[in-house]
């Protein structure tokens, strides 16, 4: 079962620094649920977010994890993209990336650690754990999120027996959860999504995606959302730990009001699909990226550290859903009530 809260709210994990543990505990504190993003940490910096969490709140909290790929990708497509990205690194001033490596994001520890450390929630995504997991895991007294954006995928996912699916449509930021990483994602918004996946499951269903006013959150949760998840306004809260190139970028792409800057969905940075905001680097490069996640995270990561320290936007990740125009700078209590403020209920 999924933990009641006072609010129907919650704050999206967002991988790579936005999550940090003040975030989830101000989601918390307001009456939502905040996520704790596990991918990309070592075992070691999540258990010390869960502790440092659990010091700032009693609300309970989740943890996402990212489940590793089964396929493998080609490795002359790595190759050849490691070769078109010498150019942009010579212009960061970095060594030209060779072609990254396969990991598990330590995967297993994390997960032994969530089931030796229980929290409230772990929501999945990049594919699916196996049956037994998500078994021992609501023995436990977890509830277990599994993320989809189709509706063949919530039909696999939704015969484990979770406790919710996190239904994602295109217009979210950040990665599209489809389960096989060679996956072309579809481009169903929320709403089509969230009905085609009801034709397939009873769960409670989180719904995810461009969803950045009271007015929308409200519409979403009458259609029947148990909750909505949401990332792109909480990126510049205060308590997100979103890097400044990436926050100043949003900030500035919402001052000039209207739809916004535009987004596309990319496979640019990381290999796998993923909404940003578009710049020079997606400009370059997002027609030659091939299907290789994680090696191409791995092969842009010195570039996008470069990028960031150079406190330069257009060579980075900016991660953003199609509701970026909304960012305010606020804290993470204020827009967790301000989004829940025409709604009555609880998670
Ligand atoms: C910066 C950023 C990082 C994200 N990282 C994760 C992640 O680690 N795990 C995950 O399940 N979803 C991740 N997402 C996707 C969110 O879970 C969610 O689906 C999405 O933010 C909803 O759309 P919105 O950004 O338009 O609100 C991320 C989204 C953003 C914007």
């Amino acid at each position: 079962m999924m933990p009641h809260r006072p609010l129907p709210i919650i704050a999206a994990p967002m991988a790579g620094g936005p999550s940090t543990p003040e975030l989830v505990a101000a989601v918390g504190d307001a009456g939502g649920m905040g996520l704790l993003a596990g991918g990309y940490l070592t075992p070691q910096r999540l258990a010390e977010q869960i502790a440092e969490t659990r010091d700032r709140t009693v609300a309970p909290f989740g943890v996402n994890l990212f489940v590793p790929e089964e396929e493998r990708p080609d490795p002359e497509t790595l190759e050849a993209y490691s070769r078109a990205l010498a150019r942009p690194a010579s212009r960061l001033g970095v060594e030209p990336p060779t072609v990254g490596e396969y990991d598990d994001d330590a995967y297993p520890a994390k997960l032994e650690m969530l089931l030796e450390d229980p929290v409230a929630v772990v929501s999945f995504t990049f594919g699916l754990p196996g049956a037994e997991t998500v078994r021992r895991l609501r023995r436990l007294g977890t509830a277990v999120v599994l993320t989809v954006a189709d509706a063949e995928d919530a039909r696999c996912a939704a015969a484990l027996s979770p406790d919710a699916l996190a239904v994602q449509g295109t217009e979210a930021g950040g990665h599209r959860a489809t389960l096989a990483m060679t996956n072309e994602p579809n481009s169903l918004g929320l709403d089509e999504l969230l009905t085609q996946v009801r034709e397939v499951t009873d769960l409670p269903l989180i719904a995810a995606g461009g969803i950045s006013t009271p007015h929308r959150a409200a519409e979403v949760l009458r259609t029947g959302a148990h909750a909505v998840q949401i990332g792109t306004a909480y990126l510049t809260t205060r308590e997100a730990g979103t890097k400044a190139p990436h926050r100043r970028a949003l900030l500035e792409a919402a001052a000039h009001g209207g739809p916004g800057a535009p987004t596309l969905v990319t496979r640019a940075f990381s290999g796998r699909p993923a909404r940003a905001l578009a710049n020079s680097f997606t400009e370059e490069h997002d027609a030659e990226s091939p299907a290789g996640y994680p090696h191409v995270h791995h092969m842009t990561a010195p570039l996008r550290a470069a990028a960031a320290r150079a406190d330069d936007a257009q060579h980075l990740n900016l991660w953003a859903g199609t509701g970026h125009a909304d960012c305010h700078e606020e804290s993470a209590g204020e827009l967790t009530r301000r989004l829940a403020a025409p709604v009555l209920g609880g998670i």
